[in-house]
Protein backbone atom coordinates (compact mmCIF):
# COMPACT_ATOMS: atom_id res chain seq x y z
CA UNK A 1 0.00 0.00 0.00
CA UNK A 2 0.97 3.65 -1.06
CA UNK A 3 0.12 6.69 0.73
CA UNK A 4 0.08 10.27 -0.88
CA UNK A 5 3.01 12.26 -0.97
CA UNK A 6 6.45 11.08 0.07
CA UNK A 7 7.00 9.96 -3.74
CA UNK A 8 8.84 12.40 -5.99
CA UNK A 9 8.14 12.39 -9.20
CA UNK A 10 11.14 11.67 -11.38
CA UNK A 11 9.76 13.60 -14.49
CA UNK A 12 8.09 16.81 -12.20
CA UNK A 13 7.55 18.10 -8.61
CA UNK A 14 6.16 17.18 -5.75
CA UNK A 15 2.25 17.52 -6.90
CA UNK A 16 -0.44 18.14 -4.10
CA UNK A 17 -1.68 15.33 -1.88
CA UNK A 18 -5.33 14.38 -1.00
CA UNK A 19 -5.66 13.74 2.78
CA UNK A 20 -7.03 10.29 3.82
CA UNK A 21 -5.76 8.89 0.03
CA UNK A 22 -5.02 5.27 -0.20
CA UNK A 23 -3.45 3.21 -3.04
CA UNK A 24 -3.84 -0.26 -2.67
CA UNK A 25 -3.76 -3.16 -5.20
CA UNK A 26 -7.02 -5.04 -6.44
CA UNK A 27 -6.97 -8.73 -6.65
CA UNK A 28 -10.14 -9.91 -5.11
CA UNK A 29 -13.30 -9.87 -7.59
CA UNK A 30 -15.41 -7.34 -6.01
CA UNK A 31 -12.08 -4.66 -5.61
CA UNK A 32 -11.52 -5.84 -9.39
CA UNK A 33 -15.68 -4.85 -10.02
CA UNK A 34 -15.38 -1.41 -8.62
CA UNK A 35 -12.28 -1.08 -11.14
CA UNK A 36 -14.87 -2.20 -13.89
CA UNK A 37 -17.46 0.12 -12.41
CA UNK A 38 -14.90 3.16 -12.27
CA UNK A 39 -14.24 2.71 -16.32
CA UNK A 40 -17.98 2.65 -17.08
CA UNK A 41 -18.95 5.67 -15.17
CA UNK A 42 -15.21 7.68 -16.05
CA UNK A 43 -16.00 6.63 -19.92
CA UNK A 44 -19.59 6.95 -19.88
CA UNK A 45 -20.11 3.32 -21.47
CA UNK A 46 -19.87 -0.03 -20.33
CA UNK A 47 -18.68 -1.32 -23.67
CA UNK A 48 -15.33 0.22 -23.35
CA UNK A 49 -14.94 -1.45 -19.56
CA UNK A 50 -12.58 -4.37 -18.84
CA UNK A 51 -14.62 -6.80 -16.88
CA UNK A 52 -14.04 -7.79 -13.90
CA UNK A 53 -12.91 -11.53 -14.67
CA UNK A 54 -10.73 -10.51 -17.32
CA UNK A 55 -9.43 -7.77 -14.69
CA UNK A 56 -8.98 -11.22 -12.21
CA UNK A 57 -7.30 -13.25 -14.68
CA UNK A 58 -4.58 -10.35 -15.10
CA UNK A 59 -3.74 -9.91 -11.80
CA UNK A 60 -3.10 -13.34 -11.49
CA UNK A 61 -1.14 -13.59 -14.01
CA UNK A 62 1.27 -11.45 -13.13
CA UNK A 63 -0.52 -8.04 -14.25
CA UNK A 64 -0.82 -5.07 -11.72
CA UNK A 65 -4.49 -3.36 -10.50
CA UNK A 66 -4.72 -0.93 -8.64
CA UNK A 67 -7.49 0.93 -6.42
CA UNK A 68 -7.27 4.82 -5.63
CA UNK A 69 -9.09 5.09 -2.04
CA UNK A 70 -10.51 8.10 -0.24
CA UNK A 71 -11.72 6.73 2.81
CA UNK A 72 -13.72 3.97 1.86
CA UNK A 73 -14.65 4.96 -1.46
CA UNK A 74 -12.74 4.21 -4.95
CA UNK A 75 -11.92 7.05 -6.95
CA UNK A 76 -9.58 5.95 -9.25
CA UNK A 77 -7.79 3.08 -10.44
CA UNK A 78 -4.75 1.51 -12.88
CA UNK A 79 -4.15 -1.61 -14.65
CA UNK A 80 -2.25 -3.01 -16.94
CA UNK A 81 0.20 -6.32 -17.87
CA UNK A 82 3.71 -7.46 -18.87
CA UNK A 83 4.76 -6.74 -22.58
CA UNK A 84 7.31 -7.05 -24.43
CA UNK A 85 9.30 -4.97 -27.50
CA UNK A 86 10.41 -6.83 -30.72
CA UNK A 87 14.36 -7.85 -28.80
CA UNK A 88 11.97 -9.36 -26.14
CA UNK A 89 12.34 -6.68 -23.38
CA UNK A 90 9.68 -7.12 -20.93
CA UNK A 91 7.92 -3.73 -19.64
CA UNK A 92 4.73 -2.57 -17.71
CA UNK A 93 2.21 -1.84 -20.52
CA UNK A 94 -0.54 0.21 -18.67
CA UNK A 95 -4.01 0.14 -20.57
CA UNK A 96 -6.13 2.66 -18.59
CA UNK A 97 -6.00 5.06 -15.71
CA UNK A 98 -9.08 7.02 -14.95
CA UNK A 99 -10.11 9.53 -11.68
CA UNK A 100 -13.87 10.47 -11.26
CA UNK A 101 -14.86 13.55 -12.45
CA UNK A 102 -15.53 14.95 -9.34
CA UNK A 103 -11.87 14.10 -7.61
CA UNK A 104 -9.63 15.80 -10.20
CA UNK A 105 -7.06 17.64 -9.96
CA UNK A 106 -5.99 16.56 -6.54
CA UNK A 107 -3.12 14.32 -7.17
CA UNK A 108 -5.06 11.23 -6.76
CA UNK A 109 -3.89 10.44 -10.43
CA UNK A 110 -0.94 10.67 -9.93
CA UNK A 111 -0.54 8.70 -6.87
CA UNK A 112 -2.12 5.97 -8.80
CA UNK A 113 0.76 6.27 -11.55
CA UNK A 114 3.74 6.79 -8.89
CA UNK A 115 2.33 3.46 -7.28
CA UNK A 116 2.02 1.69 -10.80
CA UNK A 117 5.80 2.11 -11.36
CA UNK A 118 7.03 1.43 -7.57
CA UNK A 119 5.20 -2.25 -8.08
CA UNK A 120 6.72 -2.23 -11.82
CA UNK A 121 10.16 -1.63 -10.47
CA UNK A 122 9.48 -4.15 -7.50
CA UNK A 123 8.44 -6.74 -10.40
CA UNK A 124 12.04 -5.97 -12.31
CA UNK A 125 10.23 -3.68 -15.37
CA UNK A 126 11.52 -0.57 -15.64
CA UNK A 127 9.39 1.00 -18.35
CA UNK A 128 5.67 1.60 -18.68
CA UNK A 129 4.13 1.92 -21.49
CA UNK A 130 0.60 3.24 -22.61
CA UNK A 131 -1.63 5.21 -25.35
CA UNK A 132 -3.42 8.43 -25.27
CA UNK A 133 -4.77 10.78 -27.96
CA UNK A 134 -2.64 13.78 -28.84
CA UNK A 135 -5.27 16.14 -28.62
CA UNK A 136 -6.36 15.51 -25.31
CA UNK A 137 -3.50 18.25 -23.63
CA UNK A 138 -4.68 17.82 -20.26
CA UNK A 139 -3.29 14.39 -20.35
CA UNK A 140 -0.73 15.26 -22.70
CA UNK A 141 0.47 17.97 -19.94
CA UNK A 142 -0.01 14.98 -17.25
CA UNK A 143 1.96 12.41 -19.21
CA UNK A 144 4.73 14.21 -20.35
CA UNK A 145 5.51 17.00 -18.35
CA UNK A 146 3.75 16.32 -14.92
CA UNK A 147 5.11 12.21 -15.14
CA UNK A 148 8.54 12.91 -17.63
CA UNK A 149 7.47 9.95 -19.91
CA UNK A 150 7.73 10.45 -23.98
CA UNK A 151 6.67 9.42 -26.85
CA UNK A 152 8.16 8.06 -30.23
CA UNK A 153 5.34 6.19 -32.47
CA UNK A 154 2.32 7.71 -33.35
CA UNK A 155 -0.70 5.02 -34.93
CA UNK A 156 -4.12 6.62 -36.73
CA UNK A 157 -7.52 5.54 -35.86
CA UNK A 158 -5.27 3.24 -33.24
CA UNK A 159 -8.87 1.78 -31.95
CA UNK A 160 -11.59 3.10 -35.11
CA UNK A 161 -14.38 4.60 -34.52
CA UNK A 162 -15.00 5.62 -30.72
CA UNK A 163 -18.60 6.18 -28.80
CA UNK A 164 -17.89 6.62 -25.64
CA UNK A 165 -18.02 9.97 -23.68
CA UNK A 166 -14.55 10.98 -23.90
CA UNK A 167 -13.64 9.72 -27.33
CA UNK A 168 -16.63 10.46 -29.21
CA UNK A 169 -16.56 13.11 -32.00
CA UNK A 170 -12.80 12.83 -32.56
CA UNK A 171 -10.25 10.14 -34.03
CA UNK A 172 -9.02 7.66 -32.74
CA UNK A 173 -5.45 8.55 -32.81
CA UNK A 174 -2.93 7.89 -30.33
CA UNK A 175 0.52 8.31 -29.11
CA UNK A 176 2.39 5.33 -27.51
CA UNK A 177 4.19 6.90 -24.51
CA UNK A 178 7.22 5.26 -22.86
CA UNK A 179 7.72 5.82 -19.30
CA UNK A 180 11.73 5.38 -18.40
CA UNK A 181 11.23 4.28 -14.79
CA UNK A 182 14.83 4.26 -13.35
CA UNK A 183 16.75 7.82 -12.05
CA UNK A 184 19.30 7.58 -14.35
CA UNK A 185 17.29 7.39 -17.40
CA UNK A 186 15.12 10.36 -16.27
CA UNK A 187 18.77 12.61 -15.72
CA UNK A 188 19.48 11.44 -19.02
CA UNK A 189 15.56 12.83 -20.45
CA UNK A 190 15.50 15.87 -18.77
CA UNK A 191 19.17 17.11 -20.42
CA UNK A 192 17.45 16.04 -23.50
CA UNK A 193 14.45 18.73 -22.51
CA UNK A 194 16.35 20.96 -21.38
CA UNK A 195 18.27 21.50 -24.55
CA UNK A 196 14.89 20.62 -27.07
CA UNK A 197 14.87 22.98 -29.68
CA UNK A 198 12.15 22.26 -32.00
CA UNK A 199 8.57 22.77 -31.32
CA UNK A 200 4.86 21.20 -32.25
CA UNK A 201 2.11 23.60 -31.69
CA UNK A 202 -1.38 22.27 -31.49
CA UNK A 203 -3.70 23.43 -33.70
CA UNK A 204 -5.18 26.58 -31.89
CA UNK A 205 -8.87 25.05 -32.66
CA UNK A 206 -7.73 22.02 -30.21
CA UNK A 207 -5.96 23.91 -27.94
CA UNK A 208 -9.23 25.84 -27.68
CA UNK A 209 -11.18 22.57 -27.33
CA UNK A 210 -13.35 23.90 -30.13
CA UNK A 211 -14.79 20.68 -31.26
CA UNK A 212 -15.39 19.09 -33.42
CA UNK A 213 -12.10 20.25 -35.08
CA UNK A 214 -11.75 17.42 -37.91
CA UNK A 215 -9.48 19.23 -40.29
CA UNK A 216 -7.42 20.12 -37.14
CA UNK A 217 -7.66 16.71 -36.21
CA UNK A 218 -5.81 16.12 -39.49
CA UNK A 219 -3.49 18.83 -39.44
CA UNK A 220 -2.39 17.45 -35.98
CA UNK A 221 -1.98 14.07 -37.73
CA UNK A 222 0.63 14.65 -40.46
CA UNK A 223 2.63 17.65 -38.02
CA UNK A 224 3.08 14.10 -35.57
CA UNK A 225 3.85 11.20 -38.85
CA UNK A 226 6.37 13.89 -39.77
CA UNK A 227 7.95 14.94 -36.37
CA UNK A 228 8.22 11.48 -35.07
CA UNK A 229 9.31 10.36 -38.50
CA UNK A 230 12.53 11.62 -38.77
CA UNK A 231 13.31 9.44 -35.68
CA UNK A 232 12.83 12.24 -33.07
CA UNK A 233 10.87 12.02 -29.35
CA UNK A 234 8.06 14.59 -28.23
CA UNK A 235 10.02 14.94 -24.88
CA UNK A 236 7.64 17.58 -23.34
CA UNK A 237 4.37 19.38 -23.56
CA UNK A 238 4.41 22.90 -22.70
CA UNK A 239 0.73 23.96 -21.69
CA UNK A 240 1.14 27.84 -22.12
CA UNK A 241 2.42 27.63 -25.36
CA UNK A 242 0.19 24.57 -26.52
CA UNK A 243 3.10 22.87 -28.32
CA UNK A 244 4.95 19.47 -28.02
CA UNK A 245 9.03 19.80 -27.46
CA UNK A 246 10.82 17.80 -29.51
CA UNK A 247 14.19 16.20 -29.35
CA UNK A 248 16.21 13.26 -29.86
CA UNK A 249 16.65 10.62 -27.64
CA UNK A 250 20.34 9.29 -26.84
CA UNK A 251 21.30 6.43 -28.57
CA UNK A 252 21.56 4.14 -25.56
CA UNK A 253 17.57 4.19 -24.92
CA UNK A 254 16.05 0.76 -26.37
CA UNK A 255 14.28 1.14 -29.49
CA UNK A 256 10.11 2.39 -29.48
CA UNK A 257 8.06 -0.67 -27.40
CA UNK A 258 5.26 -0.59 -29.76
C1 LIG B 1 -5.87 11.76 -16.50
C2 LIG B 1 -6.44 11.57 -15.08
C3 LIG B 1 -6.31 10.08 -14.68
C4 LIG B 1 -5.63 12.43 -14.11
O1 LIG B 1 -6.16 12.23 -12.81
P1 LIG B 1 -6.12 13.39 -11.70
O2 LIG B 1 -6.43 12.77 -10.39
O3 LIG B 1 -6.90 14.55 -12.14
O4 LIG B 1 -4.57 13.72 -11.77
P2 LIG B 1 -3.71 14.65 -10.79
O5 LIG B 1 -4.59 15.47 -9.91
O6 LIG B 1 -2.69 13.80 -10.16
O7 LIG B 1 -3.01 15.55 -11.84
C5 LIG B 1 -3.81 16.42 -12.53
C6 LIG B 1 -2.96 16.94 -13.59
O8 LIG B 1 -3.34 16.24 -14.77
C7 LIG B 1 -3.93 17.13 -15.66
N1 LIG B 1 -5.10 16.46 -16.25
C8 LIG B 1 -4.99 15.51 -17.21
N2 LIG B 1 -6.20 15.15 -17.65
C9 LIG B 1 -7.10 15.87 -16.97
C10 LIG B 1 -8.52 15.94 -17.01
N3 LIG B 1 -9.25 15.20 -17.86
N4 LIG B 1 -9.14 16.76 -16.14
C11 LIG B 1 -8.41 17.51 -15.30
N5 LIG B 1 -7.07 17.48 -15.23
C12 LIG B 1 -6.41 16.68 -16.07
C13 LIG B 1 -4.22 18.40 -14.91
O9 LIG B 1 -3.98 19.50 -15.75
C14 LIG B 1 -3.25 18.40 -13.73
O10 LIG B 1 -2.04 19.01 -14.00
P3 LIG B 1 -1.44 20.15 -12.96
O11 LIG B 1 -1.38 19.53 -11.61
O12 LIG B 1 -0.07 20.46 -13.48
O13 LIG B 1 -2.39 21.29 -13.10
C15 LIG B 1 -7.92 12.03 -14.99
O14 LIG B 1 -8.02 13.34 -15.43
C16 LIG B 1 -8.91 11.17 -15.79
O15 LIG B 1 -9.46 10.20 -15.28
N6 LIG B 1 -9.20 11.55 -17.04
C17 LIG B 1 -10.19 10.84 -17.86
C18 LIG B 1 -9.70 9.48 -18.30
C19 LIG B 1 -8.37 9.58 -19.03
O16 LIG B 1 -8.19 10.44 -19.87
N7 LIG B 1 -7.44 8.68 -18.67
C20 LIG B 1 -6.07 8.71 -19.13
C21 LIG B 1 -5.90 8.11 -20.48
S1 LIG B 1 -4.14 8.18 -20.88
Amino acid sequence: MVTSGGTGAPGGDGGRAEPGLRVRRARRIEELEAVAELQARIWGSWEVAAPATLLKAMAEAGGLALLAWLGPRPVGFVFGFTGRDREGRPYHRSHAAGVLPEVRDKGVGRALKMAQRRHSLALGLDRMVWTFDPSQLRNAHFNLHRLGAVARSFHADYYGVRTDAINQGRPSDRLVVEWFLDRPRQVELNRVRRLAGAQLRVPEELAAERFPAPAAHRQLRRQLVAALGSGMALVDYDREAAAYSVGPLPSSFPPPAE
